[in-house]
């Protein structure tokens, strides 16, 4: 580490990480660290081992939590709630609703389930359909599916009350994993448990520059280790909440905004960014300065081999251009399958003229298990071909009669990404006659009804069904549109020949007129 360097990391306060420093923890461990993590010589650029540094770091994002962070409805229920299971209801919701998805799409679900169903009396006694309703928009069904199934295990097995640790809350609870569990203990019990997610893996990574893929089960661990390290014993919940908070509004995937981190004085990644712009100013100036940040101690763990399992891998090292984005470092995502779906928008006009479309329910288990849709086949590889053959006798299940493939008018695709599957829909659509159809007939189908356009929107219906009800209106105003200009088209032609039958009349009349006029001038 040259001078300017050591200058650099003392007016940031930051201490060189040294062998000597493993020793001197031990007090800091008992008072400080809830949980103990030893710190090896590999390991001690990648952790927090200074108490002091520690302390500090609490303090700062705890000031700024309380001054920033967002008003969530969640948040308010956490703290004005005096009854401890009911407070651990809400949490348990929000922290359910708030996988794998924006805190902006969860606020309007959430506000709707909590009014719904404000105890874990009120969920239980619910029907699963009721929650796949309200949980429609929002993907990832099981998860409304989990809350309800957890809700009348407390009730039926606990009378209500919700189990107070992490542990106890991962065992108990349906859906609930290690992540979850924390969030509930530490934030409605106050349990002192540190609490790993996506948001809280993109902090950690940066503030201790680990650059090895967080979705390998050991670099995992050591993150619930250092998450465990730095909760703060005297506001646990407060901790997480902030760390996320972080990660979320500052620390964020691809543009974040690091001059206003309150941490930034503990932040590896941010050093090194500093580190570069003295390298590239003194080159800018003309003074001498190696030619690549590199050669600096980009790499400043006491492993100096490039074989530490935390550090960047030698393969992809620090890049400056990326500054603290270097971290973390992108797991390696498998591809979506992809997959095909024919779908058939079946219409009929019922005796009052309104419109209504046939919905189906899918299977209780699988992919959106229990949810409606238009009745779909989806393609096996290669039966592309013969889609609307197979999708006409599929059909023929549902309406009790014989569909010719003829009647099966094309409306369009549209792609929907799940989690893991590129989904791509192609839509038919079938116009069913009054007195057509074979209803009454008893048959082992799975659920099915006649639904207004409006009761299907209110219904248990996917995302994608709704875009798939979207391209049908939209191809199906087009069609209308097509008609009104053929109709105003052939009016005006039949209006627009009259007079030109006339004009050509007068013509004839006009030269009449002049003939007569000419002859009896003459
Ligand atoms: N993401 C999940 N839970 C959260 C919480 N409690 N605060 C902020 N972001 C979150």
């Amino acid at each position: 580490m040259n001078k300017l360097q050591l200058a650099t990391r003392s007016k940031l306060g930051i201490q060189r990480d040294t062998g000597k420093q493993q020793k001197s923890p031990k007090k800091c461990e008992e008072s400080i660290m809830p949980y103990k993590e030893v710190p090896n010589q590999q390991s001690l650029f990648h952790t927090f081992s200074n108490a002091a540094e520690i302390k500090d770091f609490r303090k700062r994002l705890l000031i700024w939590y309380n001054k920033c962070k967002r008003d969530l409805p969640w948040r308010k229920l956490a703290t004005s709630e005096a009854d401890a299971d009911r407070r651990a209801y809400a949490v348990w919701v929000s922290e359910i609703m708030l996988q794998q998805t924006q805190v902006a799409s969860v606020i309007s679900y959430y506000n709707r389930w909590m009014q719904k169903w404000p105890t874990l009396q009120e969920l239980a006694e619910a029907s699963l359909e009721e929650v796949n309703e309200l949980w429609a928009g929002l993907g990832y069904y099981s998860r409304g599916k989990r809350l309800q199934e957890g809700a009348r295990k407390l009730v039926s097995q606990m009378a209500g009350h919700v189990p107070r640790t992490a542990e106890e809350l991962q065992k108990f609870l349906p859906g609930v994993g290690k992540y979850t569990a924390g969030a509930i203990a530490s934030i409605a019990f106050g349990q002192v448990t540190g609490v790993v997610d996506g948001n809280v893996i993109r902090v950690l990574c940066r503030v201790r520059a680990i650059g090895a893929d967080p979705a390998g089960s050991v670099i995992a661990e050591r993150l619930w280790a250092l998450a465990h390290t730095l909760v703060d014993p005297a506001h646990p919940g407060d901790f997480n909440q902030a760390m996320m908070e972080l990660g979320a509004t500052v620390c964020t995937p691809k543009a974040p905004l690091c001059t206003e981190c309150p941490v930034k004085q503990h932040c590896r990644a941010h050093h090194q960014v500093e580190k570069d712009l003295v390298v590239f100013t003194k080159r800018l100036l003309g003074k001498a300065a190696p030619r690549c940040s590199q050669m600096l101690d980009v790499e400043e763990c006491a492993i100096t081999t490039g074989s530490c399992s935390l550090c960047l891998p030698p393969s992809e090292p620090w890049d400056p251009s990326l500054g603290v984005t270097n971290f973390p470092r992108k797991s390696t995502k498998k591809q979506p399958r992809i997959e095909h779906t024919v779908t058939c928008v079946l219409q009929r006009k019922c005796s009052d003229e309104k419109l209504e479309y046939l919905i189906v329910q899918r299977p209780s288990s699988g992919l959106l298990a229990g949810l409606w849709e238009f009745p779909s086949l989806l393609l096996e590889p290669g039966q592309e071909k013969q889609q609307k053959a197979a999708l006409a006798s599929h059909l023929q299940a549902w309406i009790g009669s014989d569909v010719a493939v003829g009647r099966l008018q094309t409306v369009g695709e549209v792609l929907h990404i799940f989690s893991h599957i590129r989904q791509t829909y192609i839509i038919y659509f079938l116009n069913m006659d009054k007195d057509e159809g074979n209803w009454d007939k008893e048959m082992a189908l799975p659920a099915s009804r006649w639904v207004t356009k409006t009761e299907f929107q209110n219904s248990a219906i996917s995302t994608a069904m709704k875009k798939v009800l979207k391209a049908y209106e939209k191809w199906s105003s087009k069609i209308d549109a097509a008609k009104v200009a053929k109709r105003k088209r052939n009016i005006l032609h039949t209006t627009h020949s009259k007079p030109e039958e006339e004009s050509r009349s007068s013509k004839r009349q006009l030269s009449l007129d002049s003939f007569l006029a000419a002859a009896a001038n003459n």
